[in-house]
């Protein structure tokens, strides 16, 4: 497994970063709350890394690469093995955010002492600063043990897209009382536990709100509102990649659009041998 964390200059096909700016902190995160919104989003790949790093304050390498980047029906099976080689790189890709890497089911939820396991593994293979889990207050206590021994954590309530087969669907949360409260209890509770930040999934304003205003880490929404303290995207959906995503995205690009008028245009240009031309063609020194 790799453990290099800078891309090397001489095989990147992408320019050297021109201005490297300093690598933002979890203590930095922790204190924008209240402040300038955060900025995340979601990247798999060192050249995505490159493109966002400049703009975010944070990179998630989030287990959705699981339907993002391999096609599978859930993130249920991702594995840590694919989150450690796309984590390590996206720090090898960015300079400047906070890279956060998620933990993929079944590697953090038997116990504390298994968190830490898959967390000291993630860290040392891939160099990020952080790891994402999913669940409330039956995880505070791996939260708190994590965060304890040197690995911040950012918790993640709502819809939990881990739990889907007990959730028994991706839709909004929190609409009832009892679930309104359970979420709130969640967010509380990892918040407690040491957590540096909360990603509040598909809930309903009001109770978005509300876990801003009561827990003392930043809360990023995603489906949540622009109550809260910042707010991330998968990068596909907002680029315009896919023809199905949830209410909460919006697509600030039509990259589907554009990369098929590109392929296109290939595809004509190969078939009327317009391509390659002089300029792509090695021809012999006079
Ligand atoms: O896996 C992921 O991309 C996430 C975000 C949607 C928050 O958890």
């Amino acid at each position: 497994m790799s453990t290099t964390f800078t891309i090397d200059t001489a095989t990147s096909r992408a320019n050297p970063t021109p201005a490297p700016m300093k690598r933002l902190t979890v203590p930095a995160i922790r204190k924008r709350k209240g402040g300038e919104p955060l900025v995340m989003l979601t990247a798999y790949t060192v050249r995505m890394a490159q493109l966002l790093d400049p703009q975010c304050d944070i990179l998630l390498v989030g287990d959705s690469l699981g339907q993002v980047i391999y096609g599978l029906p859930s993130t249920l099976p991702v594995t840590l093995d694919m989150m450690c080689a796309h984590g390590a790189a996206v720090v090898r890709g960015s300079y400047h955010s906070v890279v956060v890497i998620d933990m993929p089911f079944g590697s953090y939820e038997a116990s504390p002492q298994a968190a830490f396991a898959s967390a000291a593994r993630i860290m040392a293979e891939t160099g990020a600063a952080a790891v994402k889990l999913e669940g409330g207050v039956a995880m505070a206590p791996t939260v708190a043990f994590l965060s304890e021994r040197g690995v911040p954590v950012m918790g993640h309530v709502g819809l939990t897209p881990q739990a889907v087969n007990a959730l028994g669907g991706y839709g909004a949360r929190g609409r009832s009382e009892a679930e309104h409260a359970k979420i709130l209890a969640d967010a509380r509770a990892i918040a407690d536990a040491g957590a540096f930040a909360i990603v509040a999934e598909g809930i309903l304003e009001p109770l978005a709100r509300t876990i801003t205003a009561e827990v003392a880490c930043p809360v990023i929404g995603i489906g949540a509102s622009a109550q809260c303290d910042g707010q991330v995207l998968v990068t596909e959906d907002m680029l315009g990649l896919f023809e199905r995503t949830p209410r909460f995205v919006k697509t600030f690009e039509d990259m589907a659009g554009r990369i098929s008028a590109a392929v296109e245009t290939y595809a004509r240009d190969v078939r009327s041998r317009t391509f390659p031309g002089v300029d792509q063609t090695y021809l012999p020194k006079d």
